[in-house]
């Protein structure tokens, strides 16, 4: 049980803090300098091993689908003009070994709901969950580090990063056993309490890696507000049963479902392309940073 070779990547959510960007395309196709985030979550997952990537879509589903798809006029035209270069990045988009499958969500009920869809195809194997929108910035990547985590405990693992206590609304928080071996084991957990109410600081991340119990659970969790199915709520019903460990990863994260974090995200990774890193260094430097007010 200790290979994982399945990713969910849960795609169907409304993305309102991006509209307009967001209104007829999904925000994990929004790019990060020239590729887009939900690109960088499948070849993270495919670097941990995994082997077939599972996506919860919603209503704007067609522009993933054709993103990880044969695109023959676009192959046909490259060709024409020799572009070699291209035509070889098109098409190792995703390696031939790897399979993908699309499964409708049909109304963005929450998180929990999403993965809930993906219960057919997953089975009663052990599976990674990547939020594309938050983009780590690791070496080995943050779900390479928790496959090596599982291969040895095969027991679930939630990804968490130290918040700063005022930003604990806008995480599920967990509180850990000190006692336990790290990764400690998760005792408690909360969606988004207010600071003084929070456990601790560690918050959850966009990475998990669940055994197939969590949909047991997943199963009897009451919608909440807006009729919402948190995952957080699958997960404190999963840690009376077995144990979940709480892996703060080693990397950068980005969270690209802020403008702010996105932004940040684009400078980082702009700052790393050979194609306009010097450049875009030179012009940072020359830049006039008064205040525009
Ligand atoms: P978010 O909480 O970031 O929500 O979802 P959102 O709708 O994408 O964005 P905002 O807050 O309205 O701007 C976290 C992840 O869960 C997925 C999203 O696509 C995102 O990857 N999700 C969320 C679903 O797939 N289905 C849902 O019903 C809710």
């Amino acid at each position: 049980m200790g290979r994982v070779t399945k990713a969910v990547f849960p795609v169907a959510g409304m993305g309102t803090r991006f509209l307009p960007a967001t209104k007829a395309s999904p925000k994990e196709m929004m790019p990060i300098v020239d590729k887009p985030l939900i690109q960088y979550a499948v070849e993270e997952a495919v670097a941990a091993g995994m082997t077939e990537m599972i996506f919860v879509t919603g209503r704007n589903k067609r522009a993933i689908e054709d993103h990880f798809d044969t695109a023959y006029e676009l192959e046909t035209e490259l060709k024409q003009r020799d572009n070699q270069e291209m035509l070889q990045m098109i098409r190792g988009i995703i390696p031939r070994r790897v399979s993908c499958v699309y499964i409708r969500q049909p109304k963005a009920l929450g998180l929990g709901h999403a993965i809930l869809c993906a219960r057919r195809v997953v089975g009663d194997d052990p599976f990674a969950v990547v939020l594309a929108d938050d983009l780590i910035d690791g070496e080995p990547s943050a779900l390479q580090q928790m496959a090596a985590v599982f291969k040895k405990r095969s027991t679930s693992i939630v990804a968490v990063t130290n918040v700063p206590r005022k930003e604990t609304r806008q995480y599920g928080i967990v509180k850990i056993d000190p006692g336990s071996a790290a990764p400690h084991r998760i005792t408690g957990i909360v969606e988004k309490p207010a600071p003084g109410a929070a456990p601790s600081t560690l918050g959850v991340v966009g990475r998990y890696i669940l055994t197939s119990r969590i949909f047991h659970h997943l199963l009897r969790v009451r919608p909440g507000a807006g009729g919402e199915i948190q995952l957080t709520d699958g997960i404190a019903a999963l840690i009376r049963e077995e144990d979940v460990l709480a892996y703060e990863f080693a990397g950068t994260r980005y969270d690209c479902g802020s403008k702010l974090g996105y932004l940040k995200a684009n400078l980082a990774y702009a700052l790393k392309h050979p194609e306009v890193a010097n450049d875009l260094c030179n012009y940072l430097k020359n830049m006039d940073w008064r205040h525009p007010r």
